[in-house]
C-alpha cells in the first residue's frame, strides 16, 4: 500500500470522503434556512435560486420535504431522526459546496446541536432564520399540517408537540411576519453574493 493511501485510510471516513475545502480552485457556499413549519424557508429559498441562476451561479437546492421523498425516505421526526436527515442532508450539501456551487438548505432543522455541527463540517456556512411566530405560521397553514397536529392526527409536530431551538447568531433573520418575500429573499441574495466575490 503506498503512502498516501495508508495516510488516507488512516482517517476518520467521513474526513476521508469530505475533508477538502474546494475542489477544482472552487468553493461555493452552503446557506441553511431553519425554521418553523410555514414560515418560508422553501418559498424564499426558492426565490433566491431563481434569481442566483439568472445571475448565472450554480445553484442546487435541498428541501426538507423533497429530501425525504429519495434521500430519507426511512426517516420519521424523533430528535435521532431529525438529526439523521440532518446529517444526509449536511453531507450532500458539502460535496456541492466544495464543488463551487451555492447550496440552498430549507429544513426545519430544530435543533442547535446539530445546525452546529453541520457549520463546524461543511466550512463555508451561512445560517438564515425564517423567523416567523407560531400563530403566523398557524394561521398561514400552508399545507394543512398544524390543523392535523393540532386534532392529534400527526405526532411530534414542530412548534407545537416538538421543540424548536431557534438560533443563536444566525448570520441573517428574515422576519417574515412583516417582510415580503421579496424583501427577505434580497437580504440572502446580496449576502451570499458578498460571500462568492
Ligand atoms: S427536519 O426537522 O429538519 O428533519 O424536518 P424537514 O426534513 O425539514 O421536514 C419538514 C417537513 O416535513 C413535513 N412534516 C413535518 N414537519 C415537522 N414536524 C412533523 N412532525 C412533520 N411531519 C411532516 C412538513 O411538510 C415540513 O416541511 P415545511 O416546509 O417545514 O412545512
Ligand atoms: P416553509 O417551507 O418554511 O414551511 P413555505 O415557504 O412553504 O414555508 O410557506 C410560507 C408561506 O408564507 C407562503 O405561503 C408564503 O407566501 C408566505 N410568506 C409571507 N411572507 C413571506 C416572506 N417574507 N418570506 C417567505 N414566505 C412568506
Ligand atoms: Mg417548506
Amino acid at each position: 500500500m503506498s503512502r498516501i493511501n495508508r495516510e488516507i485510510q488512516s482517517q476518520p471516513l467521513y474526513v476521508q470522503t469530505t475533508n477538502m475545502d474546494q475542489v477544482n480552485n472552487f468553493s461555493g457556499t452552503t446557506v441553511w434556512f431553519t425554521g418553523l413549519s410555514g414560515a418560508g424557508k422553501t418559498t424564499i429559498s426558492q426565490v433566491v435560486e431563481q434569481v442566483l441562476r439568472s445571475e448565472g451561479y450554480r445553484v442546487e437546492r435541498l428541501d426538507g420535504d423533497i429530501v425525504r421523498q429519495f434521500l430519507c425516505k426511512d426517516l420519521g421526526f424523533s430528535k435521532a431522526e431529525r438529526d439523521e436527515n440532518v446529517r444526509r442532508i449536511g453531507f450532500v450539501a458539502h460535496l456541492l459546496t466544495r464543488n463551487g456551487v451555492i447550496v440552498l438548505i430549507s429544513a426545519i432543522s430544530p435543533y442547535r446541536d446539530i445546525r452546529a455541527e453541520m457549520r463546524q463540517n461543511i466550512g463555508q456556512f451561512t445560517e438564515v432564520y425564517v423567523n416567523a411566530c407560531l400563530e403566523t405560521c398557524e394561521k398561514r397553514d400552508v399545507k394543512g399540517l398544524y390543523r392535523k397536529a393540532r386534532t392529534g392526527e400527526i405526532k411530534n409536530f414542530t412548534g407545537i408537540t416538538d421543540p424548536y431551538e431557534p438560533p443563536l447568531n444566525p448570520e441573517i433573520t428574515c422576519y417574515t411576519d412583516y417582510e415580503s418575500v421579496d424583501e427577505s429573499a434580497a437580504k440572502v441574495i446580496q449576502y451570499v453574493k458578498q460571500r462568492m466575490h
